[in-house]
């Protein structure tokens, strides 16, 4: 949380104005949909002050209805029954695919850029319309119907995108479970879920490795009776690739024998369009549930207006569409708004870390959207990756997921933007839908580090976390939560709806509650300071502390476990674990320590794979048996030296009050251990 020195910092944070161009449109440039402050401040106004009018002829104007709604808004966050768009009828594939298909059917819908640099596909909204039509009416002689679960275990291949369009054109929920999840996690999603049908690749190709989907599925269908048939891509027809009938089925087999049209279900605007799986303060993943035109409608215009889309862009987002990043800015968004979506399939150094730039370059990418670790990571490596490539088509490039620091922010400006892109630091959550605070290209001045100003619709308040008071006024630190429903809030936790009271609507009654700290500066910018609860943030990936620690124990060798996050110069947070042993374990700590991380590896995925273990007699606990994970926090990110232990003073200083610390001997050998390892 921020401090008064950072508070100082912010005070003299540098200043970007919007590059002039797209105000005026110099040089043959779109002019930006909104062109200046005052514009963006009278449609946010109005927003807030009158949602009905504001949303309701969004909704009307940017989307496609099959019967128009009759009341914009019904209910809030301190009952939870948020409702949008009620009694209308509206089906996401038809806005996405055939409201495009059927007046340009020739324009590029998907370019796949693949793993191996020199192959890429172009898919026109003609042939989307085709092949979503052709794997929907495979789903539905397998039986799929309205409200069906479907799980999507996918490589970034456009019959990924194809699935979940044909979900959405049927009216079955999809979940998607990101191909880096293990087999246990796939399992404990499509149980939770009770899908009847998987659909998955033979193979993943990854930065030059290949990742075996097809037999991880095979592991986590073990215990899935729910699922009745799986239907396999095949992305690389490795003969090996273990296959099963009658419950396995090919995709090719199977897709060929289809018509390539199926007609769009009708679908209320509040019935469910996906569920997906996220991190919070438990071990369990939670199924967040995002419903159909409110999300639609929060995808389709942050799409619009934060990446300032026009007719002919090439939006090249590069998230996996296993994350809420590539549901929304790969798929929803950049299709319904009827531009060309990139589908990039390998990694940022894959075979060199020109991979990116040479991107923009071919495929003349107007918006490119990635993560602050990638451009942590990209900046490191040196200009001269980037610096041949001609990338005058970028208007806009943006990041998201973690808070962005200035180093990064003026690199990727500078050496990837020219200094004539507008950046747009994007703010939001899986449970967001979409953005909620960003800048508006050709309107917001943009503060390296802040994620600036509320998208309409976005009532930001700054809380005390301790009295949940309003905090008024600039200048304030405190919790981010937000005052009223907005389109494309998630409205429920699959089959959980109490969970989903208590983690988002009932901390802060009446709010919607982030879960991330927050200061609002002296001109009313938002700067993202991380997570107040036990959520750690690696690369972008999100994961809770007792997941980590729930993997963690199911090891025989483990008696306690805590895991917690520390700053990492490119992952932004990193995962250190301290873990105690039980009695009579004789293995060397090298071994077990190999073996807890693929515990980690085996129980979530190889992302979650920590940096450091550190074994340790005994864990720092309050008198009542809680772990302090504040004096971990320190221990481990070095902030304590061996000095320290001598000066009392010091370690007060450093580790804050430790009266309640049950065995006080305990910090001079976690100390050690951590400067020994
Ligand atoms: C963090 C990803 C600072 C934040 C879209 C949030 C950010 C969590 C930013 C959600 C940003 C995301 N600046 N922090 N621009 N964007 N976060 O659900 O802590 O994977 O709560 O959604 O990422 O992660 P999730």
């Amino acid at each position: 949380m921020a401090d008064s020195s950072d508070a100082q910092s912010l005070e003299q944070a540098p200043v970007y104005q919007p590059p002039s161009r797209l105000q005026t449109g110099e040089g043959g440039v779109p002019v930006a949909h909104i062109k200046s402050l005052e514009e963006y401040w009278t449609m946010y106004e109005q927003s807030i002050r009158d949602p009905d009018t504001f949303f309701g002829k969004m909704a009307q104007d940017e989307l496609s209805w099959s019967k128009p709604f009759n009341q914009v808004r019904y209910g809030d966050f301190k009952r939870g029954n948020v409702s949008w768009f009620l009694d209308g009828q509206i089906n996401v594939s038809y806005n996405c695919v055939d409201r495009h298909a059927l007046t340009n059917p020739d324009r590029v819908a998907i370019i796949w850029e693949a793993d191996e640099p020199n192959q890429h596909t172009h898919i026109t909204y003609g042939q989307l319309l085709e092949e979503v039509s052709r794997i929907a009416n495979v789903l539905k002689k397998y039986g799929v119907r309205k409200g069906d679960s479907v799980a999507i275990y996918m490589p970034m291949v456009p019959e990924a995108v194809y699935s979940m369009l044909a979900c959405a054109r049927l009216g079955a929920v999809h979940s998607v479970v990101f191909a880096g999840f293990s087999a246990d996690a796939l399992r404990d999603r499509i149980l939770d879920a009770g899908c009847k049908i998987l659909i998955t690749a033979d193979q993943g190709k990854r930065g030059g490795k290949t990742i075996q989907l097809k037999k991880i599925a095979d592991e986590a269908l073990g215990a899935c009776p729910s699922v009745q048939r799986v239907i396999v891509f095949q992305r690389t027809g490795d003969p090996n690739v273990p296959f099963y009938p009658p419950r396995d089925v090919w995709w090719h087999n199977e897709t060929a024998n289809q018509r390539p049209y199926y007609p769009p279900e009708p679908m209320d605007s509040e019935d469910p369009l996906f569920m997906l799986y996220t991190s919070g303060s438990t071990g369990k993943p939670k199924g967040v549930v995002h419903t159909t035109a409110g999300y639609l409608l929060g995808a389709h215009i942050t799409c619009k207006y934060v990446f300032d889309l026009h007719e002919g862009d090439v939006h090249g987002c590069m998230a996996d569409v296993g994350w809420i990043t590539g549901h929304t800015y790969i798929v929803y968004g950049p299709l319904s708004n009827g531009a060309t979506t990139v589908l990039f399939e390998s990694v940022p150094t894959y075979p060199n870390a020109s991979r990116y730039w040479e991107m923009v370059d071919k495929h003349k990418i107007t918006q490119f959207y990635t993560a602050p670790t990638a451009i942590r990571a990209l900046r490191r490596l040196g200009d001269d990756f980037v610096s041949s490539y001609d990338l005058s088509t970028l208007r806009v490039i943006a990041s998201v997921g973690e808070p962005i620091n200035p180093e990064a922010w003026n690199w990727y400006y500078t050496v990837v933007g020219r200094e004539r892109c507008a950046l747009v630091d994007t703010y939001w959550q899986t449970e967001t839908g979409s953005h909620i605070i960003s800048p508006i290209p050709g309107a917001v001045p943009t503060k390296p580090g802040s994620a600036t100003l509320p998208f309409f619709g976005i009532d930001p308040a700054v809380l005390d976390s301790q009295t949940g008071q309003e905090l008024q006024g600039n200048n304030v630190t405190g919790v981010l939560a937000i005052r009223s429903s907005f389109p494309s809030v998630t409205r429920t936790v699959y089959d959980s709806h109490i969970r989903y009271m208590d983690t988002y609507l009932k901390p802060y009654p009446g709010y919607y509650f982030t879960g991330d700290g927050v200061t609002r500066d002296q001109d009313g910018y938002y700067w993202i300071r991380g997570r107040v609860d036990d959520v750690i943030n690696v690369s972008g990936h999100r994961m809770s502390t007792a997941e980590i620690e729930s993997a963690l124990i199911l090891h025989p060798a483990c008696a306690e476990a805590a895991a917690i996050g520390v700053p990492d110069d490119v992952t932004g947070q990193a995962v250190v674990c301290f873990v105690t042993l039980k009695p009579d374990i004789t293995q060397d700590e090298n071994t077990i320590r190999t073996a807890f991380v693929s515990t980690i590896r085996h129980h979530i995925g190889p992302f979650a794979s920590p940096k450091r273990i550190i074994i340790c007699g005994d864990l720092p606990k309050t008198r009542s048996g809680k772990i302090m994970r504040r004096v971990l926090r320190k221990i481990a990110g070095g902030d304590v030296t061996l000095a320290d232990l001598d000066d009392e003073q010091a370690l007060k200083n450093k580790l804050g009050d430790l009266s309640t610390l049950a065995d006080s001997n305990i910090i001079g050998s976690l100390v050690k251990k951590v400067i020994a390892h």
